[in-house]
């Protein structure tokens, strides 16, 4: 006869190594967030870490991770960090819960559709044709610095795009840097500090300020004009609930217009950086990408119907999004007593999963550090266990902007690569920094014409 084993509790949840956890955690996590975080899946598939003095239970699997986002979503919600957030975010869809956060979805959705992505892609191909036609023969170029601001371009002129509120689009470009670079600090210090007089906290206060005022004026003035201008706004102002038929105020538009020029920006440009490096790295795999390229636009300008045609860039720009996914961890919080892998947790547990570790387990990647754009040929992401690849997330909060990512992140690789070569410039050693999303701290790349 066979009996069920009992659920065990929180007392059997092995502690990650550490003399004073709530140290040496804190300290390990931030010398090296990624080695850290993926040296825990050694330990279990659910790791007791003391991010500073607050407890948490680290998901290593990817298993178990998929309980967390999908089988057992509906337990959740997002927790700790984004509760800091909300005092600048509001209640978009980064940060929103439960019903809400599902009625916010269904009406947002729209704006990403694949007509309205068709439109973008436009805008996309616009502001990277005008960032190449700059760029001159035997130059070198900080690409990642190229890379912040063209997403910033794109996310601003994709949101809105027309000539209406000019001077306050031009806030937004200004403010936004300031905004994603104090992301961290927003977080992980305790709100009092907001308050004091101290000058950087105080110009964070401001861009802070600023940006959404900016925000609030562009919603103002499309609205008194009510106007369709094909862009994101256009189409969070004109969505409607199938069930109420209501729409959103615009405190609710605003809110959701600041979760996505944050959640747009930095993540693209860390990931276009990343793929002109690894390129860099692997001028072979770069010599395979620029021909499929040139047979694939012979010259012309890229167009939505070609992003799929490109196999040989799609599997470099997944496997970039494997092993330099610009996010080190996120978060989630029981909202009810829960089973996790097969323990049982109060209400109010918190929990962290990374995918870049999980995007690194030996178990479902042979040799996990190489980068290997034909892993994707042999082994289809559709063929890996789940939750093992979710560069995007899974579940109901799987990225809402995947599809613009994709559109972005493709037309910027083939303009690019139809016309440059990109090399690392001669003595430069870039290093990469953790902060809101990775990126480099700079990336000097020398030009060269195809
Ligand atoms: C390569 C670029 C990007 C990556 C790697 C990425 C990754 C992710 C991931 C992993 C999540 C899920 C977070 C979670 O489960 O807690 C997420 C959510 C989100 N992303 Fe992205 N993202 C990217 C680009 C974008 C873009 C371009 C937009 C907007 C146009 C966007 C908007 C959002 C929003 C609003 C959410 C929250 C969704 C929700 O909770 O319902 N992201 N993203």
């Amino acid at each position: 006869m066979t009996t069920t084993p009992p659920l065990g509790g929180p007392d059997t949840i092995p502690i990650a190594p550490g003399k004073i956890p709530a140290l040496g955690h804190a300290l390990a996590f931030r010398k090296d967030p990624i080695n850290f975080l993926t040296s825990l899946s050694a330990i279990g598939e659910l790791v007791k870490v003391y991010l500073g003095p607050v407890q948490t239970y680290a998901v290593t699997s990817p298993r178990v991770v998929y309980q967390l986002l999908v089988t057992e979503a509906a337990h959740f919600e997002n927790g700790r960090i984004f509760d800091k957030m909300r005092g600048f975010f509001g209640n978009g869809l980064i940060t929103s819960n439960g019903a809400f956060h599902r009625r916010q979805r269904r009406l947002i959705q729209p704006a990403f559709s694949q007509k309205n992505i068709t439109t973008y892609t436009e805008v996309m191909r616009r502001e990277i044709g005008e960032l190449v036609a700059s760029w001159q023969e035997g130059t070198v170029v900080d690409i990642q610095a190229a890379t912040d601001d063209l997403s910033l371009r794109i996310g601003v002129a994709t949101l809105f795009k027309t000539e209406l509120g000019t001077s306050a689009k031009e806030t937004v470009k200004e403010c936004l840097p300031v905004v994603l670079r104090g992301l961290l600090v927003r977080t992980l210090l305790p709100d009092v500090v907001f308050k004091l007089p101290i000058p950087g906290i105080q110009r964070l206060n401001d861009a802070e300020r600023r940006l959404r005022a900016a925000i609030g004026e562009i919603i103002r003035t499309y609205r008194a004009d009510g106007a369709d201008h094909e862009d994101i706004l256009s189409a969070l102002l004109a969505a409607r609930d199938d069930e109420t038929g209501e729409g959103m105020s615009d405190a609710e538009v605003l809110d959701e217009v600041v979760s996505l020029v944050l959640a747009a920006t930095e993540t693209n440009s860390s990931v276009l950086a990343s793929f002109f490096y690894r390129l860099a790295e692997h001028p072979e795999i770069a010599d395979r990408v620029s021909a499929e390229i040139d047979g694939v636009l012979g010259g012309r300008q890229v167009q939505y119907e070609d992003l799929t045609k490109f196999k040989h860039t799609l599997n470099a720009l997944s496997e970039v999004l494997r092993l330099d996914m610009p996010v080190d961890m996120f978060m989630r919080r029981a909202t009810e007593e829960v089973v996790i892998g097969e323990t049982r947790l109060p209400a109010g547990s918190e929990f962290i999963f990374s995918i870049p570790a999980l995007h690194r387990n030996p178990d479902v990647y042979p040799d996990p550090l190489q980068f290997d754009p034909d892993r994707w040929i042999r082994r289809p992401a559709r063929d890996l266990p789940r939750g093992s690849y979710i560069p995007f997330g899974t579940g109901g909060r799987i990225c809402v902007g995947n599809a613009f990512a994709w559109a972005e992140l493709t037309v910027v690789a083939t303009t690019v690569l139809a016309k440059w070569r990109l090399t690392v410039a001669p003595g430069a050693k870039p290093k990469r920094v953790h902060q809101a999303s990775t990126h480099f701290t700079s990336l000097p790349m020398a030009l060269e014409a195809r």
